[in-house]
C-alpha cells in the first residue's frame, strides 16, 4: 500500500481516491503517525497543508523515518517541506497563486513525467514558492511563474510537485500518480471488487466462526452492502435491525424492509416512531433535534439487540471517509452527525467493520459484485436524522406527512425525467448526488380558483457532488422544475409555494439543519 501523510490539505482525500481509482491500495494517516513496522508499505506521499513551512504551528515530520526506505512524492507543502529541510529556499510569493497553469518545461525522461505533454495543464494553490533547490535535487518542470514546479533527487526515489496532481484540473494528474504508484513504487494494481469479496468473505468466516452478529440497517448503500457481504460469509448468524424513527421518506420503511427480505437477510423492523415524535415535541433547535434522534436511536437499537442474547459482534457499515482521522484545524463542530456512533461504547460487543477501507464508489462496485439490485446501490445518501433536519422548526406527524408527499413527487420526478448525457439517456436522479425537499417555517398568500390561500412554502434541494464535502446546486431543466412545482402545489394539501435552493457548499451546506 501507499501511505499518504496528511498535513491538513483540503485535497488529501482526493489523493487517496485517485490512487484507489488506479486499483492501488492506500491509507491516509496524520503526518505524525507513519506506521513504522508495516511490511506492506511500498511508497509515501506527503500532502499539501494550509500552513507555510515558516508558520510556528506548521506540521513537521522527521523525514529520516521514511527517507531511504520508500519512494517519496511531495505535493505542494510536501514539496516545499522537503526542499526547506534539506537546505533549499522557500519564500512567500506575496500573493497566493491559485488556479490553472501550463508547464513551460517538463523533463519527460523523468519517470514521474512519463507520457506527459509538453505544455500540460496543472492546478496550483500555494502562497509560498521554492526559490532554490538543495544541491542533491534537480528541477524537472517549470511554469511561467513557478521555476521549480517539480523536482527529483539525483540519487534516490524522491519526487516533488508544487501543483496538485490529485485535482481534476491537473489534466494529466492521474498519469503522474500512476507513474509514481506503478512505475516508481511497484504497485501491482490488484484491487478488484471480486478479489475484495473473496478475501473479505474468507476473513469474516475465520474471524466470526459460528458467532452471532447484529447489524443496524439504515436503507443506505453502506449498511446494505455490509449486510449482504456478511450474509454471504455467515448466513443466518447475521441478524439485522432496521429502526423506523418516523422520519423516513414516504413508504421507505416498508419498501426497504421488503428489499432486504428479497435479499434473504434476516431483518427485524422496529417501528419506534411514537417515541421519537414524543421526544421531539416542541424542539426547534437543530443540534438538539440531532442529539435527541441520535440518542433515541441508540436506546431503541440497544433494547432490540439485548433480546438477541447470544450476540457477540456488532457489525457496522463504516467506510473509509468516516474513519480518516482528520487534522481538525479549526476545531469547530458544524453539525453533529449521528449514525451508530455511540453504540460500540454502550454495548458489550466486538466491532466488525468489513468496509472500513473502502471509498463510496468502491462500496458500490462491491455491491454490484454481490449481485445487489441497482436501485439499492445507486440510492442517494440520506441523513441519519431523516426528514427531521428538513423540517425547520418543530416537528409533528402532520408536517412529516406533508413533507413526505412533496418529497415523493420530487424524487419520483427525478427518477422519471431523463436527459441525454454522452449519447445515452440518464435520469436526473442518477445525475444528481442527492435531492430532497425542505419544509419552511413560513406561510405565504396564494390564490387557488377564486380562493385566497395562506399556506406553507417548501424549498427543493438538489446537488451535484463527488463526496459531499463540496457541492453545487444541480442545474435542473426549467421544464422539469415547472412540472414538479405544479404537481406539488396541486397535489399536496398545505403547500402553496415552491422555491429552488441555489446555494453551493461551501458556504451553505447540503442539508438546511
Ligand atoms: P451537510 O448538510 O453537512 O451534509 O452538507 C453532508 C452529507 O451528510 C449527510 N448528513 C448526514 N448523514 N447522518 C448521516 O449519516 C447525519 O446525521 C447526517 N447529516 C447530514 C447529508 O445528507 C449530506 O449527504
Amino acid at each position: 500500500k501507499i501511505v499518504i501523510l496528511d498535513f491538513g490539505s483540503q485535497t488529501t482525500q482526493l489523493i487517496g481516491r485517485r490512487l484507489r481509482e488506479l486499483d492501488t491500495f492506500c491509507e491516509i494517516l496524520p503526518y505524525n503517525k507513519f506506521p513504522q513496522n508495516d511490511p506492506n508499505v511500498i511508497g509515501v506521499i506527503l500532502s499539501g497543508s494550509p500552513y507555510s513551512v515558516y508558520d510556528p504551528e506548521a506540521f513537521k515530520l522527521d523525514l529520516s523515518e521514511i527517507r531511504g526506505r520508500y519512494p517519496i512524492l511531495g505535493i505542494c507543502y510536501g514539496a516545499q517541506y522537503m526542499a526547506h529541510v534539506n537546505g533549499g529556499k522557500v519564500e512567500p510569493t506575496g500573493s497566493r497563486e491559485y488556479g490553472r497553469a501550463n508547464l513551460k518545461t517538463v523533463d519527460t525522461t523523468s519517470p514521474l513525467f512519463k507520457g506527459f505533454d509538453k505544455d500540460s495543464q496543472v492546478w496550483m494553490s500555494h502562497g509560498d514558492t521554492i526559490t532554490a533547490l538543495p544541491d542533491e535535487f534537480r528541477c524537472i518542470a517549470s511554469t511561467d511563474s513557478v521555476e521549480f514546479a517539480a523536482y527529483q533527487s539525483e540519487n534516490e526515489p524522491i519526487y516533488a510537485v508544487q501543483f496538485h496532481p490529485e485535482v481534476f484540473h491537473s489534466l494529466q494528474g492521474t498519469q503522474l500518480l500512476k507513474n509514481f504508484a506503478v512505475d516508481i513504487c511497484g504497485s501491482r494494481q490488484d484491487w478488484s471488487p471480486a478479489s475484495f469479496v473473496d478475501t473479505t468473505v474468507a476473513e469474516l468466516k475465520a474471524q466470526l466462526g459460528n458467532d452471532r452478529v447484529i447489524l443496524g440497517l439504515s436503507g443506505g448503500v453502506d449498511s446494505s452492502v455490509c449486510a449482504v457481504l456478511l450474509h454471504r460469509a455467515i448466513g443466518k448468524n447475521l441478524t439485522c435491525i432496521f429502526v423506523d424513527h418516523g422520519m423516513l421518506r414516504k413508504n421507505e420503511f416498508r419498501d426497504v424492509l421488503n428489499d432486504y427480505e428479497c435479499l434473504g437477510l434476516n431483518v427485524i423492523g422496529v417501528d419506534a416512531s411514537e417515541k421519537f415524535f414524543k421526544e421531539l415535541e416542541g424542539v426547534t433547535e437543530p443540534e438538539q433535534k440531532r442529539k435527541i434522534i441520535g440518542k433515541g436511536f441508540i436506546d431503541v437499537f440497544d433494547a432490540e439487540a439485548h433480546k438477541i442474547t447470544d450476540a457477540r459482534w456488532l457489525a457496522q457499515g463504516t467506510i473509509y471517509p468516516d474513519r480518516i482521522e482528520s487534522l481538525n484545524i479549526t476545531g469547530k463542530v458544524i453539525k453533529s452527525h449521528h449514525n451508530v456512533g455511540g453504540l460500540p461504547e454502550k454495548m458489550n460487543l466486538r466491532l466488525c467493520e468489513p468496509l472500513q477501507w473502502l471509498f463510496k464508489d468502491e462500496v458500490r462496485r462491491v455491491g454490484r459484485q454481490l449481485g445487489m439490485p441497482e436501485h439499492l446501490i445507486t440510492r442517494h445518501p440520506f441523513p441519519g436524522p431523516g426528514l427531521a433536519v428538513r423540517i425547520l422548526g418543530d416537528i409533528t406527524r402532520e408536517k412529516v406527512q406533508v413533507l413526505q408527499e412533496a418529497d415523493d413527487i420530487f424524487i419520483r420526478g427525478l427518477r422519471e425525467w431523463t436527459t441525454e448525457v454522452d449519447g445515452r439517456q440518464v435520469s436526473l436522479y442518477d445525475q444528481t448526488w442527492q435531492a430532497g425537499v425542505v419544509l419552511l417555517p413560513i406561510k405565504s398568500v396564494g390564490v387557488m380558483g377564486d380562493e385566497r390561500t395562506y399556506e406553507k412554502a417548501v424549498a427543493l434541494r438538489a446537488v451535484t457532488s463527488q463526496d459531499a464535502m463540496t457541492a453545487d446546486w444541480a442545474h435542473l431543466p426549467y421544464e422539469f422544475m415547472a412540472q414538479v412545482s405544479n404537481d406539488i402545489i396541486n397535489k399536496v394539501k398545505g403547500i402553496n409555494r415552491v422555491c429552488y435552493d441555489i446555494s453551493s457548499k461551501p458556504p451553505s451546506t447540503i442539508e438546511w439543519e
